[in-house]
């Protein structure tokens, strides 16, 4: 890509920049993929310089460089300025047109890694300052979730934005849409014929999506506390990979077609209210226990966390589709903090066969045919199903058929940062949220939010670190006749 480029990042300080976008930057710019020349802007309210900036990115690009020092780490990181004012200053926003303008640059990327409760600020110094105009080639914005936190904030933010920028400069990022095996869903259903006839309530008996995580709240209780499972990881990233198991075949691969058939899946949820929502959700908080053999404290003992605190660090739902490709088929959805493994999947359950000849029921139990992607750590896809034991006997074992990424390619599937930045300098907004998605995820969030508000709980149940959940949870799916994987 040619022409001058600056990415401005709102929020430079945090740890959004330093564990994710600058290690994305510094590898695009290894294999010579960004615009040039590109300059990055921090902008941020702590009292930081150009030269501590600089130093503080060198030091994140160390870390996941493992400790090996590059030789054109300087040079990337001279065109590193920081940029100090907080975001309700107008006059910071001057200053920064003032600077972008000299460097006569060509393409302007807004990044907005700051709290979210910033946004609306951030907008209003953009437009006041103009920062939306000027410029001889493209200017675009990310905007990091959460957007909104519920349905009418989400409107409100988005309203604000379109009062900047237009729709096809915005990007909403949602970084699980940036995995390659996330996007492998889209490539396994609709490149292969094999597998898409089998892809709907005739052969499918339930689909269970899990993303599970051996990790606490951090240092991020804080946030955490506002938003639990269900804004942090369910409104965005799980329906992002429900529509994508779920979504018809789009009439192309382009950004449009794409999210058009996206949110037809959406909009076909069946909606929960009151006792509805009530009975299709489950929650759960961890208290201390065991993570790799090492005591982990609580979640109401993590510092940050109101000691009555009901912020949910678990959730388990029951979805439905309401189409004509998945009437009657569950959609199994679970999430979760401090569990024992981080693995996200998703797993097609077949239905059994009509009669079961073999008695396999008694000796391979009764899901014979999965078929697991798993999105991380290991990516890959394995296909279950039943074959014959040796011997003389009629005695069947569960067998996989497995392909693995990094056996296969050789290599490590890419960080998601990368491909979704280069996206967005490319104008290629596939893998990001559309408003009229967004919209449509938070309509259906936002009653069950409601739902939870109304039934006013004291006490969520709870259940240890390192376990797959509170007891209950069994019993949620046991109801239907069906039973989790715990992979
Ligand atoms: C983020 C959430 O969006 O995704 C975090 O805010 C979560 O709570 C993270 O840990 C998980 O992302 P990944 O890529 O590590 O699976």
């Amino acid at each position: 890509m040619e022409n001058s480029t600056a990415i401005v990042i709102f929020g430079v300080t945090g740890d959004l920049t330093s564990r994710k976008l600058i290690p994305a930057l510094y590898h695009l710019n290894q294999s010579q993929r960004l615009p040039h020349p590109f300059y990055v802007f921090g902008f941020a309210r702590r009292d930081w310089s150009d030269e501590v900036l600089r130093e503080q990115l060198k030091q994140s690009i160390r870390s996941v460089e493992e400790h090996k020092t590059r030789e054109d780490t300087p040079t990337f990181l001279e065109n590193c300025f920081y940029l100090r004012s907080d975001f309700q200053n107008w006059e910071g926003y001057s200053r920064l047109k003032y600077e972008l303008v000299e460097k006569q640059l060509a393409n302007v990327l807004y990044y907005f890694a700051a709290p979210p409760d910033s946004y609306l600020d951030i907008l209003q110094g953009i437009k006041i300052a103009k920062l939306n105009q000027d410029f001889a080639g493209w200017v675009r914005v990310v905007i990091e979730k959460p957007y909104g936190r519920d349905l009418s904030s989400a409107l409100a933010l988005d309203k604000k934005v379109h009062e900047v920028f237009s729709e096809d400069q915005i990007f909403r990022i949602d970084h699980y849409l940036g995995k390659e095996t996330v996007q492998n869903i889209l490539v396994f259903r609709f490149a292969n014929g094999i597998f898409e006839p089998l892809w709907n309530r005739r052969y499918v008996d339930h689909v269970q999506i899990l993303m599970a995580e051996t990790n606490g709240v951090g240092n991020r209780a804080g946030y955490y506390e506002q938003a639990g499972v269900i804004r942090d990881i369910f409104q965005n990233h799980l329906l992002q990979l429900l529509t994508l198991t779920a979504m018809e075949a789009p009439v192309a691969f382009t950004a449009d077609a794409v999210r058009d058939e996206k949110i037809k899946v959406l909009q076909a949820l069946r909606p929960y209210k009151g006792e509805e929502a009530l009975h299709n959700t489950f929650r759960g908080q961890y208290v201390s226990g065991l993570i790799d053999g090492k005591r982990v404290v609580g979640y109401k003992d993590e510092k940050g966390v109101a000691l009555d605190s009901t912020t949910e660090t678990f959730l388990a739902m029951r979805l439905y589709i309401d189409n004509w490709r998945w009437a009657g088929v569950p959609f199994y959805i679970r999430s979760g903090k401090r569990l024992p493994k981080s693995v996200t999947e998703i797993v097609i359950q077949y239905k059994q066969v009509p009669l079961s000849l073999f008695g396999w029921r008694n000796m391979a139990g009764d899901a014979p045919n999965q078929l697991i992607l798993c999105i991380q750590p290991d990516e890959g896809i394995t296909l279950t199903f039943g074959a014959k034991a040796p011997g003389p006997i009629n005695q069947i074992a569960p067998v996989d058929m497995s392909f693995d990424y990094v056996s296969t390619f050789g290599t490590e599937p890419p960080e998601a940062y990368e491909r979704l930045l280069l996206d967005v300098m490319m104008g290629d907004a596939t893998l990001f949220t559309r408003a009229d998605e967004v919209k449509a995820a938070w309509r259906f969030t936002t009653d069950i939010l409601e739902a939870w508000e109304q039934a006013g709980v004291k006490n969520l149940p709870v259940y240890e670190a390192g376990t797959w959940g509170p007891s209950g949870v069994d019993d949620f799916i046991q109801r239907d006749g069906r039973k989790w994987r715990n992979p």
